[in-house]
């Protein structure tokens, strides 16, 4: 084993020295955001990923293996800004390296359970056995994970986990990860196109894939950009519930309402996780590995609560049952504050402070700066923050990352946008980022044999044209004067209070209902919304205005799919519905956008192989 550590130690040395050079290149390309010749509209792109999280970099760093195929990744931010990066616990996989005990067959039963059983078994099998190698796979391109004494990466035990099986670089995993696949992809002479939001994607008149049109964000120049496949991997939707989320500004579901235009079915959006611990004070994230170290959740009582919900596992139950439990804490009067901004404690003084610097540096810094807290002497206010959707673009082949609709395919979250079923009712603490690399990695694989395979179809006066359409679309919605216009930030804020309060934690049928009333009366104010700003550079109010209109769509997809789920599985509470229904629900859901803009519904039974559903104790 000192062998092989020492050949790791060499690689890493190398791929840095690497990395530093092809660094050099990507900031040295004069400033530019676009490569030239996407500017002058003379590359058509065998592969081109949209975002540049986790799961957009491995999907593209898999089809840069094939050196004769021309490979972009589309970013509305820059590449090293995902969402990803904020994913602070780890990477699930067994390894035999921590724990010799665990193994894939448990990997599969506690990512199936913790699912609530509305997980595809066949692709969790299919995650649970290859999210072991990607941990080896990432080790190789230099991830700096936590080490053991004998050099062994370190792993821990995350929420409804057997095992611990968490491999990680303090509480920054995402970060780590993000920056290890941006270094490669640029060794691999990937194409960046940065601060270029997606506004669509165009299909031709015989529904072949022509390409994507975007705005440069810089000078507002509206680009498309041919390809002939395309993976959208732009991550979740969290910020429908604006305020009590864990997600960045930019998790709008772009992605999902750009598929869902071209026919992608919207798979599972009521199922949406709350993380248990939020900072009360703004939704951010203060990572499960807090609780997998030792921190401990008190009430205003001074009880620890979580015996009467999960005596078993106590704070390391799922997340949809401790999310619950803070919950029902503060509704019934033993949380500390009011309103938006309550919570109950969680308390980390148990964890040696030398510990906590080691392992939990960024929840100390998150609980200073925001908070005011200094964790290593006193607890800090939390509550359930909208984290992360098991809902996404129904991906139709786990194994080459399709969807329905040739030429597209899909992959990830670091927070959701597609939806494998893997997660199924609720996901499993440090699932996501092996996700995210598995199916990227199968993502990028299977665009690029399609890519291989496929010639192009589109044309550029198409894109020209949709780029015309935009700029029309553009001129016509910033020059609207402020009258009486509700203004962009007016219709958010009132999405945010009927999505927290509706469509949150808990629901019930007369909520929902009237949280669909009120979205609707959102989209018609939104038809004539006040923008304001109609200049070119860094147009953010016109890119807000973009967002909310799709995080308004992804709002009346989730709302319609939990109004039509009249039960109780993992992330989906209903109050009128506590129970499981595997008679009537052990189904997915599948929403879809006809052209008129309406949604309708279809199901489609869950893949059950060798796991029948049972009821979840912890
Ligand atoms: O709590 C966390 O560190 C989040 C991890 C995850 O969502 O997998």
């Amino acid at each position: 084993m000192a062998m092989e550590i020492s050949r790791r130690t060499f690689i890493k040395g190398t791929a840095a020295a690497g990395v530093v050079l092809m660094s050099g290149a990507y900031l040295g390309c004069g400033g530019k955001n676009i490569p030239e010749q996407v500017r002058r509209g003379d590359v058509t792109y065998d592969v081109l990923v949209i975002g540049s999280g986790g799961a957009g970099m491995r999907a593209g760093l898999a089809a840069a293996q094939n050196k004769d195929l021309k490979v972009a990744v589309l970013t509305k931010l820059v590449p090293t800004r995902s969402a990803s990066t904020m994913a602070q616990g780890g990477m699930n996989g067994v390894t035999g390296v921590t724990d010799p005990k665990d193994s894939i067959e448990s990997h599969t039963f506690d990512t199936i359970k913790g699912g609530d059983y509305l997980c595809d078994q066949d692709a969790v099998e299919y995650f649970a056995e290859n999210a072991g190698k990607t941990i080896f796979e990432m080790d190789y391109m230099g991830y700096p994970y936590n080490r053991q004494k004998d050099g062994h990466f370190h792993q821990r035990k995350m929420g409804g986990s057997s095992y611990p099986r968490a491999a990680y670089f303090e509480d920054r995993a995402g970060h780590a990860m993000v920056h290890a696949l941006f270094e490669q992809c640029l060794a691999h002479n990937i194409d960046f196109i940065s601060e270029c939001q997606m506004l669509e994607i165009s299909m031709t008149d015989a529904g072949k894939l022509a390409g994507i049109v975007a705005m440069d964000m810089r000078s507002g120049d509206l680009i498309g950009i041919p390809a002939k496949t395309i993976i959208i991997a732009t991550g979740g939707y969290g910020r429908a519930y604006w305020v009590r989320t864990s997600n960045p500004y930019s998790s709008t579901g772009d992605g999902i309402v750009a598929g869902m235009n071209v026919g992608i079915p919207f798979k599972d959006p009521e199922m949406v996780q709350f993380h248990p611990t939020g900072l009360s004070v703004n939704g951010v994230l203060l990572s499960e590995s807090s609780r997998s170290e030792g921190a401990q959740l008190f009430n205003k009582n001074g009880e620890r609560f979580m015996s009467k919900y999960a005596p078993e596992k106590m704070e390391l139950a799922t997340r949809d049952i401790v999310a619950r439990a803070i919950a029902t804490e503060i509704e019934q009067g033993r949380g500390i504050g009011e309103g938006l901004t309550a919570g109950v404690y969680l308390d980390f003084t148990k964890i040696p402070p030398e510990r906590i610097h080691e392992r939990l540096g960024q929840v100390y810094g998150l609980a200073k700066r925001f908070a005011g807290v200094d964790i290593t002497k006193e607890p800090v206010l939390i509550s359930p923050t909208c984290h992360y959707s098991m809902g996404g673009l129904e991906m139709a082949d786990y194994k080459t990352g399709a969807t329905r609709i040739p030429g597209i395919f899909t992959a990830g979250e670091m927070f959701q946008c597609s939806c494998v079923s893997v997660h199924g009712a609720n996901r499993l603490g440090a699932n996501s980022l092996s996700e995210v690399l598995v199916f990227g990695k199968t993502a990028g694989e299977g665009a690029a044999a399609y890519a291989k395979e496929h010639s192009y179809e589109g044309t550029q006066d198409q894109l020209a044209a949709a780029c015309t359409k935009w700029k029309d679309h553009f001129d016509k919605v910033t020059a609207r004067p402020h009258t009486t216009n509700r203004t962009v930030p007016e219709i958010r804020d009132a999405m945010v209070n009927t999505m927290w309060y509706k469509a949150g934690v808990f629901r019930d049928g007369a909520q929902l209902e009237a949280a669909s009333k009120e979205l609707r009366a959102l989209e018609e104010d939104y038809k004539n919304c006040y923008v304001g700003d109609s200049s070119h550079v860094y147009n953010t109010a016109f890119e807000q205005y973009v967002e909310l209109g799709n995080l308004l769509q992804i709002s009346h997809a989730i709302v319609q799919g939990a109004a039509a789920r009249k039960e109780s599985r993992g992330g989906h509470s209903r109050r009128d519905f506590p129970k499981r229904d595997d008679v009537n629900f052990l189904k997915h859901t599948l929403i879809y956008k006809q052209p008129d803009g309406k949604y309708t519904a279809e199901y489609k039974d869950v893949v059950i192989t060798k796991y029948p559903p049972k009821e979840r104790k912890y």
